[in-house]
């Protein structure tokens, strides 16, 4: 089993919106797919509780629980206190670690310190974990992606995806759904900006 660590210590940087349509894009693949959720405000829970039975299964994980469902993957929304020992336990059991980062200054600065935090684990250093860097809220070649590249310019992390701001992220997941559980004609630009983080993910 694959699992993908969705982080970032900034709330609102677009942990949970990420997380849930990861989770249903490899579902909707016909990936048998688990969704913990360490967050106490347990939004991709209540997301999942939310979600339509006739849709692709996804199988929710509360941490105290022990009895897994057999999964190719498991997809981890996290806390945004989410540091040291709680950190170090989550990347002992992620092979992939996506990291979400919205558009705002303040957003991007303290997210260049946690990457710079991540790079130095041991996991990651010896390449057992690869990561990768998800703009939120933006889209490519604008004055935010530009400032984003350049916080990342000496950390040799890869940008992933760059997703637009859309009120279709907002509707479906209201619903329990994600851009990927929606007819392909009404999310096209949507789903067109994931084309690169998919291919990360399989
Ligand atoms: N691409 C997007 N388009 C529109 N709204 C978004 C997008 N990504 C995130 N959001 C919104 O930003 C806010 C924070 O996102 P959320 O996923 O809850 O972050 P976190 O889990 O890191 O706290 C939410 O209101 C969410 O709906
Ligand atoms: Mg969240």
């Amino acid at each position: 089993m694959q699992a993908i660590l969705i982080a970032n210590p900034k709330g609102g940087s677009g942990k949970s919106t990420l997380a849930v349509n990861v989770a249903a894009y490899l579902a909707a693949n016909g990936e048998h797919v688990a969704l913990l959720d360490m967050d106490r405000q347990q939004s991709s829970r209540f997301w999942l509780e939310q979600r339509p039975a006739e849709l692709p299964m996804i199988w929710p994980l509360n941490k105290d629980h022990s009895k897994r469902p057999k999964c190719d993957h498991l997809v981890i929304d996290s806390a945004a206190s989410l540091h040291g020992k709680n950190l170090e336990r989550a990347i002992k059991l992620a092979s992939k670690i996506l990291v979400p980062i919205s558009p705002s200054m303040f957003d991007m600065h303290a997210s260049q310190e946690f990457l710079r935090v991540l790079s130095e684990e041991k996991a990651l250093r010896k390449g057992r974990v690869q990561i990768g860097v998800v703009g939120m809220r933006m889209s490519a070649r604008t004055r935010s992606a530009a400032t984003l590249e350049r916080f990342l310019a000496e950390l040799d992390v890869p940008v992933l995806a760059y997703l637009r701001e859309a009120q279709v992220y907002v509707n479906s997941i209201a619903d329990g759904k994600s851009i990927f559980d929606l007819p392909p004609h009404t999310t096209a630009r949507e789903r067109a900006q994931w084309q690169t983080l998919q291919l990360w993910l399989e």
